[in-house]
């Protein structure tokens, strides 16, 4: 299956970049390809009130077309390499400004909330949509397992970064460990999911199993995948993309219609699959419900 991507004249996606910097640090070499990983279905309750009506992205283009920088830098990449993570045994830590650190096993947190299915705008800051059903449980579950400190202010999220299952890892495509962030407030935001799932599926490897974040306002880099460790903190912490190129990814990442990238626009989106454009909306659609959370603040200055 083809699917259509905005034309390079219209978006310089991040990946250039990333080729620069692999071409810089003399290439890698990648092992064997994978089949299609089998499908496991996981059952939950679709949360009406938090989902869209559009109809989704089919999951085809969702586990074949995406990024996940630790695989490769083609969109293609996680597709082909992810059958190498190994997410048996798998365990999230919670430190930091916490009481006391935790380490929960993932078969013992997927039983902490019931499994909610929410059908998401997803937006890509490279200027591609798509319509996702996920499946997982908001954030705020994490919260009543430990006890933060008055201390946290901010979360940090940390995706895996072992170079045996992760090939790219040894290449400084970015600053591994991924590390995405939120403020607080946030994190807590019932529209924050840790993710399991996706599809009525178990999550796929390529798109971040066993466990990522979704933050559908935010431009889909906030989403950090395969996640290992959660940590609560005082100041705001650099993450992967504001080290990489800090003047085209700011920490906020709000979707902005009005807030170009600086090598592109960000006015309008691409839905994979379709071919014509819509207009990106501002917080992707979720102003009504999280715009309060920036009020007061220049969406300019913070981008
Ligand atoms: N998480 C990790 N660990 N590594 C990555 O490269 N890419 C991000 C985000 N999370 C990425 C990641 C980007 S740029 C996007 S757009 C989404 O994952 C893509 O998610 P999808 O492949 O499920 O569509």
């Amino acid at each position: 299956m083809r699917i259509p991507v905005p034309p390079s004249s219209e978006i310089t996606p991040p990946e250039s970049f990333l080729r620069r910097r692999l071409l810089l640090a003399g290439g890698a070499t990648l092992g064997g390809i994978g089949g299609p990983a089998l499908a496991t279905p996981l059952p939950s309750t679709r949360a009406a009130a938090w989902s869209i009506d559009d109809k989704p992205t089919p999951f085809s283009t969702m586990t074949s077309y995406g990024n996940f920088y630790e695989f490769g830098p083609d969109k293609d990449s996680p597709a082909k390499h992810a059958h190498r993570l190994r997410i048996r045994p798998w365990t999230l830590t919670v430190d930091g400004a916490v009481k006391t650190e935790k380490t929960f096993a993932i078969d013992d947190l997927l039983k902490w909330a019931p499994l909610e299915e929410r059908i998401y705008r997803f937006r890509c800051v490279e200027g591609w949509g798509a319509v996702v059903p996920w499946i997982g449980f908001p954030f705020a579950e994490l919260l009543k397992r430990v006890e933060i400190t008055g201390n946290a202010k901010y979360v940090e999220f940390w995706s895996l970064a072992d170079p045996g299952q992760m090939p790219y890892v040894r290449v400084p495509l970015l600053d591994w460990p991924y590390v995405e962030a939120l403020r607080l407030d946030e994190a807590k935001h019932p529209l924050t999911l840790l993710a399991v799932g996706m599809y009525g599926e178990v999550m796929p490897k390529q798109n971040g199993a066993p466990l990522r974040l979704i933050v559908p306002w935010k431009y889909g880099f906030k989403g950090a995948k395969s996640i290992v460790r959660v940590r609560f903190v005082e100041k705001q912490p650099a993450t992967a993309w504001t080290k990489a190129a800090p003047d085209e990814y700011g920490f906020y990442s709000n979707v902005n219609p009005d807030v170009p990238h600086k090598r592109w626009s960000q006015s309008h989106e691409r839905r994979l699959g379709e071919f014509r454009k819509r207009p990106t909306l501002p917080f992707n659609g979720y102003a009504e419900q999280v715009a309060g959370l920036y009020a007061g603040m220049d969406l300019r200055q913070n981008f």
